[in-house]
């Protein structure tokens, strides 16, 4: 199911040390009902490459196993359309006027296409997963269902004026062919957009959570600028964006003569370290509260939100049904089946939701508009328990 990667994906360096360590961990979306054969575990262990400060797991997962039926559906929540306005924003800014021929690849249930598309000469997509090209076709985008790959590119036989890549560089593990393909469907004016969790901001705001499987790569500047400097692209502009905790768009252009690469920023391997220990404190500390709660015949604890993040919590705190009745969640998808490597039930009604006195909020990149939302029932007495950056409880 996975094959060790010990080599630099960015600078191709081959000491990397060890900076965390979970063990084998199951898949993070890897939602199955309880009557259905799960896809077991792999180790989930972080090494770091001291020559560009790349940080990368030490195995890859292959991806018909994590991708070709994939849970996660782009959330239709307020905070992502807010996040989508602003990319349109800064990608005419970027262009310079609209966005032309538009390419997104990993382009999930076609989402933020559609949401572009009134802005844009065509938009095509490009995703692995049967279940949400189906999605995205029954909105009218045409996807095409496969990897992004330099074959791929090769047979679209097309150029594109703005190529955009949301969350889908980290899950990534042959980036050389990855930039090959982006040439192939580029010309010298094309932008190419590439959004990427911060792993700064992973490090400072302790979102050890969204360390799995599919996260091959936690990115910084100077890792980007060690990959780029053999390519045929350049760092041309970095934008900063509060999605998922924190997010960089990569504005990669063609290298002209003259051009500046974005200045490395560097982050060092005592930081990783760090994380590791606070991992485990972090997980004890909710594992007692949750305990404690527990423990008293007034209160039911749940969780809100089957984020992939839930699945780190929930296996590294060891919690069953008996701790938390169930996840509540609204994706369809995720409803009736099991948190990954638990006994828990995910659940999407109402009613169950209203039997509890505390929710573990493991949606917590949508903490702002979910506590907005869930207003009523804080009112009836719920409060919300946020695990990131620190354990506290909203009251
Ligand atoms: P994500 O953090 O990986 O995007 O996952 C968030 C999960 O939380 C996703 O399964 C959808 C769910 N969710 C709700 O159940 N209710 C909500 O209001 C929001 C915003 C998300
Ligand atoms: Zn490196």
């Amino acid at each position: 199911m996975y094959k060790l990667h010990s080599t630099c994906r960015a600078c191709g360096a081959k000491s990397l040390l060890p900076v965390i360590d979970f063990g084998f961990q199951p898949l993070a979306n890897d939602f199955q009902a309880a009557a259905d054969a799960r896809a077991g575990a792999a180790p989930l262990k972080v090494l770091y490459c001291p020559a560009c400060t790349l940080a990368q797991l030490s195995v890859v997962v292959d991806p018909a196993v994590l991708y070709s039926n994939y849970p996660y559906v782009t959330s239709p929540s307020q905070t992502m359309l807010d996040h989508f306005a602003s990319l349109l924003r800064d990608l005419e800014e970027e262009r310079g006027g609209t966005l032309g021929k538009v390419l997104e690849i990993g382009s999930n249930d076609g989402a933020l296409l559609k949401f572009l598309e009134s802005n844009a000469e065509s938009v095509t997509g490009v995703d692995p997963a049967a279940n949400l090209v189906e999605l995205a076709e029954a909105k009218g985008i045409q996807t095409h269902r496969t990897n992004w790959c330099s074959a791929v590119a090769d047979l679209l036989d097309c150029t594109y004026d703005t190529i955009i890549a949301r969350h889908v560089f980290a899950h990534c593990d042959d980036w050389w062919d990855f930039i090959k393909a982006l040439h192939l469907v580029s010309h010298a004016n094309t932008v190419v957009a590439i959004e990427v969790p911060y792993a700064g901001d992973l490090l400072d705001k302790n979102q050890f959570d969204t360390i799995y499987h599919e996260h091959l790569s936690y990115v910084n500047l100077r890792a980007v600028n060690s990959l780029l400097l053999e390519t045929p692209f350049y760092l041309a502009k970095v934008i900063r964006y509060p999605i998922h905790g924190g997010a960089m768009l990569l504005i990669l252009r063609w290298r002209t003569a003259g051009a500046v690469p974005v200045p490395s920023d560097s982050i060092d391997s005592e930081r990783w370290r760090n994380l590791n220990g606070r991992a485990r404190e972090m997980m004890q500390s909710l594992r007692s509260m949750v305990k404690v709660l527990g423990g008293s015949k007034s209160y039911r604890v749940c969780g809100y939100g089957a984020s992939a993040k839930s699945t780190i919590w929930l296996n590294g705190c060891g919690f069953t049904h008996q701790d938390l009745a169930f996840v509540h969640d609204v994706t369809p998808q995720k409803q009736g089946k099991l948190c990954p490597g638990t006994d828990i039930p995910i659940i999407g009604d109402r009613a169950s939701l209203e039997t509890c006195t505390h929710a573990v909020l493991f949606a917590w990149n949508f903490a702002a508009e979910i506590i907005a939302k869930e207003e009523p029932l804080r009112r009836q007495g719920l409060k919300f328990i946020v695990p990131v950056p620190e354990l506290k409880i909203i009251e």
